[in-house]
């Protein structure tokens, strides 16, 4: 079973049985699919109701665990700081985030609880995608940096001149905590980036909400294309 965990637009990605998992942190409604090919969880709620900085990270990578997926795939709406154009998408292949950190270990019981992070994403699982994707005839681009800010704001035109002087190409709100969280229940994660907008000051920026979804969403049959054909 592979678990994906997928945000703004591609919240309709799977059909399935619901099915509500407890864990610590809290339950989450995981769909099933026929054959418990996928199990599909939608970051922001199916009813899109989860504001970035409300979602329960470790919720949703502890249910997946509990699941017993052989790994995990997110895919994420993201801005284009550079390199890449609006509908691509894009193989994350490293992350910054200064924020506060998203851990299960708020108490140090081991050396081995300060997450490797190098490589941040599992390079099996990116490997699998790139190849499904090849398959699948879907154009994944590689290379993706994403710098993660904690939202629901989107940033500044300063904020995105400092990451792209940092090393970013694509700027999110959710990968890191996901990557981090699934590395310390040494769960395979990769990620794919679905590129939505220009970020903050580059080329025309005044993206609504609403037109950041519409956008994923017209992308999400590429991303069902390569989850399909990595799950069979
Ligand atoms: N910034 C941050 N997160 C995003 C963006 C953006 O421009 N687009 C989609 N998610």
């Amino acid at each position: 079973m592979l678990g994906v965990i997928a945000g703004t637009g591609l919240e309709h990605f799977f059909k399935g049985i619901e099915a509500p998992i407890k864990t610590d942190y809290g339950s989450v409604h995981a769909i099933l699919t026929k054959g418990d090919k996928i199990a599909f969880i939608s970051r922001h709620g199916f009813a899109h109701d989860v504001p970035p900085h409300k979602i329960n990270h470790k919720a949703h990578v502890a249910a997946l665990k509990k699941l017993g997926v052989s790994g995990v795939l997110g895919f994420s709406a993201c801005g284009a700081i550079s390199k890449y154009s609006i509908g691509d998408l894009v193989l994350l292949e490293d992350f910054i985030d200064f924020r506060a950190p998203q851990t299960f270990f708020d108490k140090l019981e081991s050396i081995n609880q300060h997450a490797w992070m190098a490589p941040p994403f599992s390079k099996t699982l990116q490997g699998k995608a790139l190849a499904a994707a090849k398959k699948a005839k879907v154009v994944l681009k590689k290379g993706g940096v994403v710098a993660v800010t904690a939202g629901p704001r989107l940033e500044t035109p300063a904020e995105i001149k400092a990451f792209a002087k940092l090393g970013a190409n694509l700027v999110g709100m959710t990968t890191s905590p996901e990557a981090t969280l699934a590395r310390e229940l040494e769960l395979e994660y990769a990620a794919i980036a679905v590129v939505s907008n220009h970020a903050a000051g580059v080329k025309r920026f005044a993206p609504s909400g609403a037109e950041i979804a519409a956008v994923a969403a017209a992308q999400a049959h590429k991303a069902a294309k390569i989850v399909a054909e990595l799950s069979k």
